[in-house]
């Protein structure tokens, strides 16, 4: 479907955003594992949460939706139950990859398949850690889903240093180490998001600039009440949309601030952008807060490499606030965005090759420049949610508008887009 959108005059107004998408996979996961029941609040409403909550059903799990709690009956420690049927992770990395570290930890084989996007991203960096704590697998070819998980009679623990800088690669090796009574340690040299450590109270120890989570069957979840705050990346979209619009201001409810996350606020803070954090409070070891966002003038900065995995789910629109922003947009040191739900290196600089930018594409990373050439074009999503939903805000930001080519996808990560934002918009 080809989604058009006219040029937006200014955005006024407040919007309370779905729960945080990783949190709802680590809540549902979390909760499913423990033994009797808990209670969400604010669980995403995403496409991907959805296909973690489908997973976790066939496992055994009884997940009840009541509106605006689910309410979920855990299996407790090696409860669940074999599948009659593989389990789908759809389009979810964080889905497929958790689960991976989970059903290690089970007296049972399982497959997990994937849709065509997750089924091309790479699994051999699960699959390797798994593999050193004696988790045997088979895939069909080049370590690809679908996978075939054959889970040891024991947990063998590891002392694991991250090649590359991914929360869900070290999220798999914990999930599988609460399946051990020895110590596992996952060490990370560039800090990725921490939610599963938070909700799981692991240590974590900082050590030479390293940080050094540790689990073992000690820190298995018990049932719980988790108070979902809204989801930042989600949130990235209308803050650049307010920013980039003259006479405008927008108030975010209840948005997630937990400091892995919130680098996209610092790097448009540093933009120059006018965001203020409001009635700051932390619930379930989450930080949270409202997010009050005005008009500004935008610069480009230097976006430094340590920052990155912080904010890798932004970079999209954060592109799309650069080519608004004073000289050239560039990224570097960012590769892992060739490893998303599309290429998004390849995505975002074909949709600004439309425009008729000048730009330059480089293994990691782009830089583009030059002032905008066509209007009215239609942006190609990739089939990636968050491409659809940066070249949106882009649209809405020229003179003569533009579309996005096969928007739907919107839903995997917000199913309302769309409805959000006509209530803070006006033409
Ligand atoms: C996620 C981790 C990140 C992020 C993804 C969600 C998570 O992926 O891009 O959207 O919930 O753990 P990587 O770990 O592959 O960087």
């Amino acid at each position: 479907m080809i989604q058009k959108f006219e040029k937006i005059k200014k955005i006024k107004g407040e919007l309370v955003l779905p729960g945080d998408k990783s949190i709802s996979h680590r809540s549902v996961m979390l909760a499913s594992l423990a033994k009797g029941k808990s209670f969400i609040h604010n669980l995403s409403n995403s496409e991907d949460v959805l296909s973690t909550k489908k997973c976790f059903t066939q496992l055994g799990a009884s997940i009840i939706d009541n509106g605006d709690t689910v309410e979920i009956v855990g299996r407790g420690y090696k409860g669940f139950v074999k599948s009659e049927n593989e389990l789908y992770a759809g389009n979810s990395g964080t889905t497929a990859r958790l689960l991976m570290g989970i059903l290690s930890g089970q007296n049972f084989s399982s497959v997990i398949t994937g849709d065509k996007s997750l089924s091309s991203r790479p699994m051999r960096r699960v699959i390797e850690p798994l593999s050193l704590m004696g988790v045997k697998t088979e895939t069909a070819s080049e370590q690809f889903l679908p996978i075939k998980i054959f889970p040891p009679k024991e947990i063998v623990p590891i002392n694991y240093e991250l090649p590359v800088a991914s929360a869900q690669v070290k999220n798999a090796i914990l999930l599988a180490g609460l399946h051990c009574s020895s110590s596992t340690e996952v060490i990370e040299n560039i800090p990725t998001r921490n939610h599963t450590e938070l909700m799981l109270g692991l240590k974590i120890i900082n050590s030479n600039k390293k940080i050094i989570s540790v689990v073992s069957k000690k820190n298995y979840p018990e049932s719980n009440e988790y108070f979902i705050p809204s989801d930042i990346s989600t949130a990235s979209f209308f803050i650049v949309l307010t920013l980039l619009t003259k006479q405008s201001e927008l108030l975010l409810k209840n948005i997630s601030l937990n400091d892995t996350r919130t680098g996209i606020l610092k790097v448009l803070q540093e933009m120059g952008g006018k965001i203020e954090l409001l009635n700051e409070n932390i619930i379930n070891g989450e930080k949270r807060g409202d997010v009050f966002i005005q008009s500004s003038e935008l610069r480009n900065v230097k976006i430094d490499n340590t920052i990155i995995p912080n904010i890798i789910d932004e970079i999209p629109i954060l592109a799309v606030a650069g080519l608004f922003a004073d000289s050239s947009f560039e990224i570097r040191n960012a590769s892992e965005l060739r490893k998303k739900e599309s290429d998004r290196i390849n995505s975002i600089c074909y949709n600004f090759r439309l425009l008729g930018l000048n730009v330059n594409e480089y293994e990691d990373g782009f830089k583009v420049e030059g002032d905008i050439q066509n209007q009215q074009v239609i942006f190609e999503s990739f089939g990636d949610h968050r491409i659809a939903m940066a070249f949106s805000i882009l649209s809405l930001l020229l003179d003569e508008g533009a579309a996005v080519n096969n928007f739907e996808c919107v839903k995997i990560s917000n199913p309302d887009f769309i409805t959000q934002l006509k209530s803070i918009s006006y033409y």
